[in-house]
């Protein structure tokens, strides 16, 4: 088959049909298909994430799946080992169109296919994990606290006081990309490659249904990435046992070449997409609310209290799926087995039922840690550890420079469904102190 029929059939089927549903559901005013299509305002989200949260603690949607914006009930799931992470077949019920789907699948590396970490199941996840998480236990994190404030201050050391500039492109989003990039051995002279890969590439791990240009240009940028990191995975190997996280995988035999390259993959876009986000998210709360952000810089034992609460305010991680491997009750309604649940993160953590005035960003709430920013159960975020401390340091490094810090202009948002972002976050930022 033609390669490019080949792609072309792939997202008409997996993608290009599911799009048109979703919008004509969307048209029709069905708020689950408008938050998959349409979540390109902040305001949007939450306004049609409580539309849902109306319909009850879980509610159905087209195509035998359901959906829930309830805190418990986001978090059962999640640990319930009933449940499976979804699969590039579960993208359509029906069989024939699965088997095509499978048949003319592009083969890139893909955050969302297997052997990625994210969508293997026990008890073959739990071998996977093992392999890099001795690297991201809070000690070993810790030990990475003053490299983190060194990058900080460089970053800051390079921008001028009174000038406006891109804030994610000239400092969020280059903290966590360095210190993974670090982590994982590599260069620093290859990080705007890095970027060159992420940015398209980003389109096919964090929407639900991008359109054929979005998809045609992700396949070729993840083509791109796996060229680039097998030929760094090669150079680890030439260079012999390091302290990189990637060092151990690189060592171990029993890994396919595949799961090498997934682990450097996943590794590198969760560790800096998703805190660049969050990042963003917390710059805009932030400035939003002057009064709190001065309590912080009078106070800065508050930051780590003011990032759960980012992670909650505006979470990143807005929507998660699982299948049901067997027919179950779910507050009183029967999941059949094969059903997908998509699990509404941003919407657990405004459930009114766990925080009070869930829609009021509060950098001193109590309970702000029991947001589920991080998913839970075996799949609970690997980094977190790791994002906490970019976003402390990074947050108030950048503060106490520039503490009148400003916006000067509408952010851009990312156009993903799944993580909630920002793209583009001009600002003024004011005298250094
Ligand atoms: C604020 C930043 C971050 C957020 C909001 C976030 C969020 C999440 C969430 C919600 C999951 C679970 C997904 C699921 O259950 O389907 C996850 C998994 C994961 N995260 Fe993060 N993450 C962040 C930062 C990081 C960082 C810095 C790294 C690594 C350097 C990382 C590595 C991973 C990995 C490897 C997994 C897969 C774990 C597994 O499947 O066992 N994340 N993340």
């Amino acid at each position: 088959m033609d390669v490019d029929f080949r792609s072309r059939s792939h997202w008409l089927m997996g993608y290009g049909l599911p799009r048109a549903t979703l919008k004509l559901l969307a048209r029709r005013g069905d708020p689950f298909a408008r938050l998959l299509i349409d979540s390109s305002r902040p305001e949007n989200v939450y306004r049609l994430v409580e539309q849902i949260r109306r319909r009850g603690r879980i509610s159905p949607v087209v195509g035998d799946g359901w959906v829930t914006a309830d805190a418990q009930i986001v978090r059962d799931v999640l640990r319930d080992g009933r449940f499976r992470t979804a699969k590039p077949h579960d993208r359509s019920p029906v069989p024939v169109i699965q088997r095509m789907l499978a048949k003319t699948n592009p083969g890139v590396l893909n955050g969302l296919e297997p052997p990625s970490l994210l969508v293997v199941d026990p008890p073959e996840h739990e071998r996977l994990r093992r392999l890099v998480s001795r690297a991201f236990t809070p000690r070993a994190i810790d030990a990475l606290r003053h490299r983190i404030q060194e990058i900080a201050g460089a970053l800051l050391d390079d921008l001028h006081a009174n000038t406006r500039c891109d804030l994610i492109d000239e400092y969020a989003s280059q903290i966590p990309i360095q210190v993974i990039a670090e982590m994982l051995g590599i260069p620093r002279d290859e990080i705007p490659l890095l970027f060159g890969y992420a940015d398209p590439g980003a389109k096919m791990l964090t929407c639900t249904s991008p359109s054929w240009r979005d998809f045609r240009t992700a396949t070729a940028a993840l083509r791109g990435f796996e060229i680039y990191i097998a030929a760094h995975i090669e150079r680890l190997r030439r260079r012999g046992a390091d302290d990189s996280i990637l060092s151990a995988v690189v060592q171990d035999t029993d890994l396919t070449e595949n799961e090498v390259r997934m682990f450097a993959g996943l590794l590198l876009g969760a560790g800096f997409i998703t805190t660049t986000h969050a990042f963003g998210n917390a710059v805009v709360a932030l400035v939003a609310h002057p009064d709190q952000l001065a309590r912080l810089q009078a106070h800065p034992d508050g930051w780590p209290n003011a990032v759960e609460e980012v992670l909650r305010y505006d979470s990143v991680f807005q929507i998660g799926v699982r299948v049901a491997t067997e027919t179950l009750q779910i507050d009183g309604h029967t999941v059949r087995e094969g059903s997908a649940v998509f699990l509404l993160g941003g919407g657990a953590n405004r459930d009114p039922a766990v925080f009070e005035r869930p829609d009021e960003f509060d950098s001193t709430r109590a309970n702000a840690r029991d947001h589920i920013g991080f998913g839970s159960g075996v799949h609970v975020c690997l980094g977190a550890p790791l994002a906490r401390l970019e976003l402390q340091i990074g947050l108030q490094a950048l503060f106490e420079r520039f503490p009148r810090l400003t916006l000067a202009g509408e952010p851009t948002l990312n156009d993903s469904t799944l993580l909630h972002g920002i793209k583009r976050l001009p600002v003024n930022l004011g005298p250094a102190a």
